[in-house]
């Protein structure tokens, strides 16, 4: 099969995500490994997104595929009332390496069903039924997820299940005008909780955040915010749920975003990154408290594929990756790279706004004139932009362009040689925004 046949198969028999049919215009990918990707005619191409922000080991690592392949010859999959010793094994290992208090794990197919699963934790817990979720984030495509995303994928799923309130970010989405990280936590902080006193605190069983936002801005929490609202949320009997779908396993520098702002969320989702997408798996972990909770009354839960064998090996094996080569040592070391490189480009490129990263997932976002003003409008895109994601095509760089901004989520096992060529790519290609740039 010649690469255009297998383009048009695979549009004519299987939909696409989030797009209509005949606007997608596939990637062909045939092979890949490390931070490369190969197509069929044997054009190579530097991943810089991670595919969707998600193998953070690389790609097609030997030891995860040698540890996929002894568990296949072991056991693949049992009912989810099995014990089996590699569930025992990999859920002694996330309470290793996942933070006191949380020590008990439920293992899903993905992100979505791993947040569905903690909003129905956080009710069942508490006897209440309202979530706060904030406008800028995404948690995934199931009709509950939906409502608690903010983005606009959620508008056409409206209108979906009553009692989830969406708040504003810490950070403002025109941020041209500038506000110090602690005005920003006060000023948030202190309209979220006016929200919560009009929705009565009572009636609300917890907040669900990106503990930093991914597809809708790579947004790191403004210093104190953390610790802010979890004593808030603390003080009116809220629990939190940190959605570290995107953010988790190493990707910001710290085995999970939360650690940055030393806190600890009662609730903690985690998906992508677990397998580095090697094999579908998602999972909920909940604190101790909750946890004992679901002793002794039923978890209203449950999926065929809970706790699949595969899946686990999978993880495990990934798991040792991460913290055998040091990735997430490497992605707290490059940030410097990253965020120097970003700093290059801003002064160099006239239509580069600004750039902002916390270890590798980093965001550049691009502007049409002086004042600031986005390229692109809020879910939308321009002939730059467009122009843009084609130059990254045409130049053999992976990454997602998004309304006026583009992503560098690279695979965490990237050397500083590999990053630097990425942003040397991304440099030639900001000419062509840079000519759009009305001064
Ligand atoms: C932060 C976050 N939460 C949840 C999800 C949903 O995960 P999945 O697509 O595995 O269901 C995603 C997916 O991109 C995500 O980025």
């Amino acid at each position: 099969m010649n690469t255009q046949e297998m383009i048009g198969l695979c549009k004519q028999y299987t939909m696409y995500t989030w797009a209509k049919g005949e606007a997608v215009s596939p990637l062909p990918i045939e092979t890949a490994e490390g931070v490369y990707l190969y197509t069929p005619d044997g054009e190579r191409i530097l991943d810089f997104n991670s595919q969707l922000m998600s193998v953070n080991i690389g790609h097609g690592h030997p030891r995860v595929i040698e540890a996929m392949k002894r568990q296949i010859d072991e056991l693949i999959y049992v009912f989810p009332g099995s014990a089996t010793p590699v569930r025992a094994r990999v859920g002694k290992l996330l309470s290793e390496i996942v933070p006191d208090p949380i020590n008990r794990f439920f293992f899903t197919l993905g992100g979505a069903e791993a947040n569905e699963n903690a909003i129905r934790a956080a009710r069942l817990y508490t006897g209440r039924s309202k979530i706060l979720s904030r406008y800028r984030s995404y948690h995934g495509g199931t009709n509950l997820c939906m409502q608690l995303t903010g983005d606009p994928r959620r508008w056409a799923n409206e209108p979906g299940t009553p009692g989830i309130i969406r708040v504003l970010d810490p950070r403002p989405y025109d941020y041209s005008f500038g506000e110090s990280d602690e005005e920003k936590t006060r000023n948030n902080l202190v309209y979220l909780e006016e929200v919560i006193q009009y929705e009565g605190p009572e009636t609300i069983a917890a907040m669900i955040i990106e503990t930093v936002t991914g597809t809708n801005g790579i947004l790191a929490p403004p210093e104190g915010y953390l610790r802010g609202l979890r004593e808030l949320l603390d003080r009116h009997g809220i629990l939190l749920i940190c959605d570290e779908v995107m953010c988790g396993f190493g990707r910001t520098g710290k085995m999970f975003a939360f650690e940055h702002g030393g806190i600890v969320p009662d609730i903690l989702t985690m998906a992508k990154g677990l397998t580095s997408s090697y094999i579908p798996l998602g999972c909920m972990g909940l604190c101790d408290k909750i946890a004992a909770h679901f002793d002794s009354n039923v978890f209203w839960g449950g999926l065929t594929y809970n706790s699949h064998a595969l899946a686990l090996a999978t993880a495990e094996a990934v798991i040792e990756v991460l913290r055998e080569e040091k990735l997430v040592e490497n992605a707290a070391r490059l940030e410097e790279v990253m965020r120097r490189e970003m700093d290059r480009l801003t002064e160099k490129h006239p239509s580069v706004k600004e750039g902002r990263c916390i270890g590798l997932f980093g965001m550049i976002d691009i502007q049409k004139n002086s004042s600031g003003e986005a390229s692109a409008p809020y879910n939308g895109s321009s002939p730059a932009m467009a122009a843009l994601a084609k130059a990254f095509r045409d130049n053999h760089l992976f990454t997602f362009v998004r309304w006026s901004s583009f992503m560098c989520n690279p695979p965490l096992c990237i050397t500083e040689e590999e990053l630097l060529e990425g942003f040397a790519i991304i440099d030639r290609c900001l000419d062509v925004t840079d000519r759009a740039f009305e001064g």
